[in-house]
């Protein structure tokens, strides 16, 4: 496992979207269609290492062993609400991966995470996890769920957001070390009440037009 990893997917077509999902006039309709599109890309660098195997496959013009994915070994954990976004573009390009879901309220006043649901696959000791939420501020939310994940033992357990703050990459590598960080980017920082400096706002309310 690596240790302490972040991963900063700076690709110039996510680096493009980012800064379109910033803009503070991006309409909810477009910041929806930009984390799908986003979140594709970060799918595909985040499984880069998933393991193949070999399979017979008879071409039109000869028999060849060619490589595939390990069947329904890959799980989705999106954490609600805004991580349904990522999720979405994530099962565009994987879409017979395995998908849990956890729900985490920040609360406004101590910025503590508080859990109303919790569905994954079972057996995850056989599968590769990857938990996608957009936001990583605190912290909070991204190690309660990882704490929950981590105490069913899954093959590979992995973090992919979109926007990442230092506290929230330092309270995940102290509490999970071995869990590697996909972002598309790290902010300079959290203002008093939690939120990524300069972020992107709220990412759930701009997601569904909630406020
Ligand atoms: C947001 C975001 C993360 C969390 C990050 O969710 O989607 O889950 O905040 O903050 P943290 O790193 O400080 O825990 P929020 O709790 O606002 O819920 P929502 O997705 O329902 O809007
Ligand atoms: N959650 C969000 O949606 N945005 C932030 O900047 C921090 C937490």
């Amino acid at each position: 496992m690596d240790e302490g990893r972040v991963v900063l997917i700076d690709h110039p077509a996510i680096q493009h979207k980012l800064t379109l999902m910033r803009e503070r006039t991006t309409s909810t309709a477009t910041f929806r269609a930009l984390t799908r599109e986003i979140s594709m890309l970060l799918a595909y660098e985040a499984t880069r290492d998933l393991p193949l195997v070999s399979h017979t496959v008879e071409t039109p013009v000869a028999t060849m062993e060619a490589r595939m994915l390990e069947g329904k070994k890959l799980v989705f954990v999106g954490i609600l609400r805004a991580g349904q976004g990522i999720l979405d573009g994530f099962l565009e390009v994987f879409p017979s991966a395995r998908v849990g879901h956890i729900g985490l309220s920040r609360n406004e006043e101590t910025l503590e995470p508080a859990e109303y649901y919790y569905k994954v696959p079972p057996n995850l000791s056989i599968r590769d996890v990857i938990v996608v939420d957009p936001m990583l501020a605190t912290g909070g939310s991204a190690c309660a769920a990882l704490d929950r994940l981590s105490a069913e033992k899954p093959r590979s357990l992995k973090l992919a957001c979109l926007l990442a703050a230092p506290d929230g990459i330092r309270k995940v590598h102290a509490s999970h070390p071995g869990v590697p960080i996909f972002t598309a980017a790290v902010d300079e920082r959290l203002d008093d009440n939690g939120y990524i400096v300069p972020g992107l706002g709220d990412a759930g309310d701009r997601m569904f037009g909630t406020k």
